[in-house]
């Protein structure tokens, strides 16, 4: 054990897990590529006033939970804690704009946060983020949460809730954000200390809290759906048209505000009853005035992030598949000194020619050897000690059935390579 141990809320992904890993992202890229989105690989830090405009001042994400520190420079640089507005400053910086719309595009890799660790909430977490850049039609918005759940549908999930609403825009939203700033009051002395502070700074979030007493409260709050403007209110309408033609179920959840700032007319979550609290497997919505806010024209935008740590969690515990656990074709087994040699040579053989191979470099015994390849999950093991280097052959033996048979040295690739294709087949 080292004296250093990993930072509170961040951790490992081992072999043992790795593997999993790697069949989700496949599974993405594949929905990704059947959906039409590129991928893009982004900073993972930019400047924090990308973050502070973009996401907004006053949430709890840039308030709080945004790891920013100076640089040698004495620039402020922060590390994202979402890929968002990363992907609209990427579209405005490469002027994307010029490019047949929208833009479709995807990325992944770790975000952070310094939130209070809990099940399901790290400071250093995965997403895949997919946003579809400059087109205000409500169908971009059917588009993202269906590809969001057809992602989850291959995966295997099952259980999921989709939960939408409108959240406004800035032609509709203070009137909103008056009606529930009046019925709030009308209703203080019901709110928790935080809430009461977030009454004149931003009502809208008071729907989002958790606790009891408050959520009694937001229960009876008045919906957004009767402020909406003309434009807010058919858009909602047809997005929920067009996922009520998908077939795709659904939840309104007045209540759901999201927690950045960025987002216009519809919001979305998907939860899963398998995560306890965090139950959030990913969540997304229209966001048309972050170009603007962060010094660009307007781009209107929809887009969803997925958490892929918390994919993981409920794959586990709903015992879905990951696919194929890797494995490798053949183990190498060498009794002496000289045939250790010999089976380095042919396993450099092997690989040029597609075969996966493995060896140990260590002289252990045979039974050793014989237990890293079972722990290695080798469907064959090559054999190679004084007898065979003499007679010119390999050993190679079966480990499922274990049988096992010697075969001249010269055609051994090709006699490997047949016996691999007759399993596969
Ligand atoms: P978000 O809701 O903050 O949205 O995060 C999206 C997902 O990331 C969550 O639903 C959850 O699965 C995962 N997640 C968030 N925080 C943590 C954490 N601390 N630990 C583990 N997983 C976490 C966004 O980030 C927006 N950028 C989504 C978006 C894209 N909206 C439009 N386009």
């Amino acid at each position: 054990m080292s004296e250093i141990s990993a930072p509170k809320g961040v951790r490992d992904i081992l072999p043992e897990e790795s593997w999993k890993w790697a069949y989700v992202f496949r599974v993405f890229r594949e929905t990704a590529e059947d959906f039409g989105y590129s991928e893009v690989h982004l900073p993972i830090f930019e400047h924090t006033e990308l973050f502070a405009r973009g996401i907004g001042d006053t949430t709890d994400v840039v308030e709080k939970e945004m790891y920013t520190f100076l640089d040698k420079g004495e620039r402020s640089i922060t590390l994202r804690p979402e890929a968002t507005a990363s992907m609209v400053r990427s579209y405005l910086e490469h002027r994307m704009g010029a490019l047949p719309q929208p833009v479709k595009m995807w990325c992944t890799g770790p975000m952070f946060r310094y939130e209070r660790p809990q099940k399901g909430r790290f400071r250093q977490f995965w997403q895949v983020d997919f946003e579809s850049l400059g087109s205000p039609h409500p169908y971009a918005d059917v588009e993202i949460i269906s590809l969001s759940l057809e992602a989850f549908r291959r995966l295997g999930l099952s259980h999921l809730e989709v939960l939408i609403n409108s959240v406004g825009c800035p032609e509709c939203r203070p009137a909103y954000r008056k009606t529930l700033s009046d019925y709030f009051s009308s209703r203080i002395d019901e709110l928790c200390e935080t809430c009461r502070s977030r009454l004149e700074r931003n009502p809208l979030r008071i729907l989002d809290c958790k606790r009891e007493s408050c959520r009694s409260v937001t229960e009876d709050a008045p919906a957004v759906y009767e402020s909406l403007c003309g434009e807010c209110r058919d858009h909602f309408d047809m997005v929920r048209a067009g996922l009520d033609g998908t077939g795709t179920p659904y939840r309104l959840d007045k209540r759901l505000v999201r927690g950045l700032d960025y987002y216009t007319k519809t919001a979305y979550e998907v939860l899963s009853g398998a995560l306890g609290s965090q139950n959030a497997v990913c969540g997304g919505g229209r966001y048309d005035n972050l170009a603007e806010a962060i010094g660009g024209p307007h781009v209107p935008g929809v887009g969803f992030a997925a958490g892929v740590d918390r994919i993981l969690m409920v794959m586990e515990q709903q015992e879905c598949s990951f696919g194929t656990e890797p494995s490798i074709d053949v183990y190498g087994v060498a009794l002496d000194r000289d045939s250790r040699a010999g089976i380095l040579h042919m396993l450099d053989l092997f690989r040029r020619n597609g075969i996966s191979a493995d060896m140990d470099f260590g002289g252990r015994s045979m039974k050793a050897q014989m237990k890293s390849a079972s722990a290695r999950k080798a469907r064959l093991a090559c054999i190679l000690g004084e007898s065979e280097l003499e007679r010119g052959t390999v050993t190679v033996k079966d480990l499922d059935s274990g049988e096992q048979k010697e075969i001249s040295a010269d055609s051994i690739v090709e006699e490997v390579q047949k016996i691999l294709s007759a399993v596969k087949d």
